[in-house]
């Protein structure tokens, strides 16, 4: 690596102040259930909600906060819904990133000069804890970005939305902050998006794979990640490549019937207390890699502090780069079609997103063919 991540960084222009993710917005079938499940599995407590009874005539939104993790659940009430129209393509999914800044209305009027689609021009909400004022402008596919300004507000979420309590409250998990959010795109869309990113939102690529870094004898994807000026705001933007079967990436295109966001990275401190806590309350996860993945584990990363065996018994990944080392592991899609899912992370040190993982991995696999005779 020629420059670190803080020196691609610092290239990144400044005409986007953005403070970090403000929330993630789900368009869901039932979110009344939803809420029930990551309340449950994941430890998300209940902050704020907006629907019929708060004067919300057509939708009911639930927000619910883990420490810096904010997560919005938005359903229909109706058919003749944009929301029931977006479920109904998609299925269970993100509609929104929404981005928290300084000035809505300068973010809104910086980026549509340089290009972007609006989604919703500049509102001013009110109510007795002051004021928030929006904007959005479109991203991939029907996904959305939403300026929040809050500076003026003390109340719970933004005006419209009353501060709810609940007396089911799970324990949370550990889970801290949105690390990172990942969006798939079509073929050949992913410098096209990454371009988007550079003309409209002034990010810079930090990261780029190439089909021959992540692939298997039968499917490749490429990838390259995308920063704000300050760090806070990444996202990889993955587009599918050429295989003998059909890529991970196709089958989310194929079943999400469109462009959209494959995964948003939860951080913790404490990954073997989150997944530990997160499998106990019915996350499910990827399958654990073979044991030859762990066996050439001192060799490929060094010392951790963990031990190794702990790891394993989770089935969690380790990677290394030049700034330190990362702990990582994949659920399996949160809804029946294969398309939105969540990664768990612990960074020490490591600024990178674990591609030591993938040809790790894969040799591994293909260890294991030889074993048995079939490589
Ligand atoms: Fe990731």
């Amino acid at each position: 690596m020629t420059a670190t991540f803080a020196e691609k960084i610092a290239k990144a222009q400044d005409f986007l102040p953005i403070n970090g993710t403000d929330y993630i917005e789900f368009y869901v079938g039932n979110a009344k259930q939803a809420v029930h499940y990551y309340k449950t599995a994941f430890g998300f407590q209940s902050e704020a909600y907006a629907g019929p009874e708060t004067g919300i005539r057509d939708r009911a939104s639930y927000v619910l906060r883990q420490q810096k993790i904010r997560i919005v659940l938005t359903t229909a009430l109706r058919s003749d819904s944009v929301i029931s129209e977006h479920v109904k393509a998609h299925g269970d999914g993100v509609k929104i990133l929404a981005l928290w800044v300084d000035d809505a209305e300068k973010s809104l009027n910086e980026t549509v000069n340089r290009g972007a689609k609006v989604y919703q021009e500049l509102e001013i909400k009110h109510d007795e804890y002051g004021e928030v004022r929006t904007a959005g402008i479109y991203t991939y596919g029907e996904t959305v970005h939403m300026f929040i300004e809050r500076k003026n507000y003390s109340g719970p979420f933004m005006p419209g939305y009353k501060s709810w309590q609940s007396d089911y409250q799970p324990e949370e998990t550990g889970l801290l902050y949105i690390d990172h959010c990942v969006g798939n795109v079509g073929w050949d869309r992913m410098n096209e998006t990454v371009q988007w990113y550079q003309d409209v939102l002034g990010f810079v690529n930090i990261l780029s794979f190439d089909d021959k870094q992540i692939n298997t004898e039968y499917s490749a994807l490429m990838s390259k990640v995308m920063s704000n000026g300050n760090g806070y705001v990444k996202f990889p933007i993955n587009e599918p490549a050429e295989g003998k079967k059909k890529s991970q990436i196709e089958e989310y295109l194929e079943f999400y019937e469109g462009e959209g966001v494959q995964h948003a990275a939860l951080a913790t401190n404490d990954i073997l207390g989150t997944v530990k806590a997160l499998k106990s309350r019915g996350v499910e996860f990827l399958g654990a890699p073979p044991e030859a993945y762990y066996d050439m584990l001192p060799d490929r990363i060094g010392e951790i502090d963990e031990e190794i065996k702990a790891i394993q018994d989770l089935g969690i990944l380790v990677d290394r780069d030049e700034e330190g080392y990362l702990l990582q592991i994949f659920t399996k899609p949160v809804e029946d079609r294969p398309t939105l899912f969540f990664e768990i992370i612990q960074r020490k040190g490591a600024q990178s997103f674990g591609a030591g993982n993938f040809k790790a991995l894969f040799e591994a696999i293909e260890r294991e063919q030889e074993k048995r005779g079939n490589l």
